[in-house]
């Protein structure tokens, strides 16, 4: 389906539980719940983290939490309801993010997903992300890692 009418905003407490459940679902599935709506809330309640959902009326459809430090942020989640995706809503959730990054000086955002992500793969490609390395058992101990990174800009010496 293609999204119509689809709107994004900042997050905030009230959408923990939502999030929480679309990252179980969406990106933890088989690894457990480590995103729980405990984890959510302190993360969208710390002033060091930026969070934007996606919503169509009154129904959550997409959500991206990015943690920024002095000049490398990370991109913590970003995830789309299935039948949802393939319609842009990644792109704008993670263009928010970006044009926030660039006005607070980052140089480089960086994330981790599961190498056997593949679509998460081409997603981030396509927004110029490169895979930078692979960390075995990363999650939960059985489950490899790829690290990707964006420049933004220079990094200061
Ligand atoms: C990865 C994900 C966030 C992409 O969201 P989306 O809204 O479908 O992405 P967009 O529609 O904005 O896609 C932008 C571009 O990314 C690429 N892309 C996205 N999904 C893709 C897929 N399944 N296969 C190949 N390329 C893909 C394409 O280049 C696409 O542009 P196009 O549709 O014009 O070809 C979504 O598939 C998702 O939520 N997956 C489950 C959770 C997840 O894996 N999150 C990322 C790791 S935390």
């Amino acid at each position: 389906m293609k999204a119509r009418n689809v709107t994004l905003r900042l997050a905030n407490g009230g959408d923990a539980r939502a999030i929480a459940a679309l990252s179980r679902d969406l990106i933890e599935h088989g690894l457990g719940w480590s995103w729980t709506p405990e984890r959510v809330a302190r993360n969208l309640a710390n002033p060091d983290t930026s969070a934007v959902v996606a919503c169509e009326g009154a129904r959550l459809i997409g959500f991206a939490i990015m943690y920024f430090g002095d000049e490398a942020a990370h991109l913590n989640l970003l995830a789309v309801r299935a039948e949802y995706q393939r319609a842009g809503v990644g792109r704008r959730l993670f263009e928010w993010l970006r044009e926030s990054a660039l006005v607070a000086g980052i140089a480089v955002v960086r994330l981790e997903l599961r190498a056997s992500n593949r679509a998460g793969r081409r997603f981030y490609a396509s927004l110029g992300f490169e895979e930078t390395g692979f960390v075995p058992f990363y999650y939960r101990g059985r489950e490899t890692a790829l690290r990707m990174a964006l420049r933004l800009r220079a990094a200061t010496a």
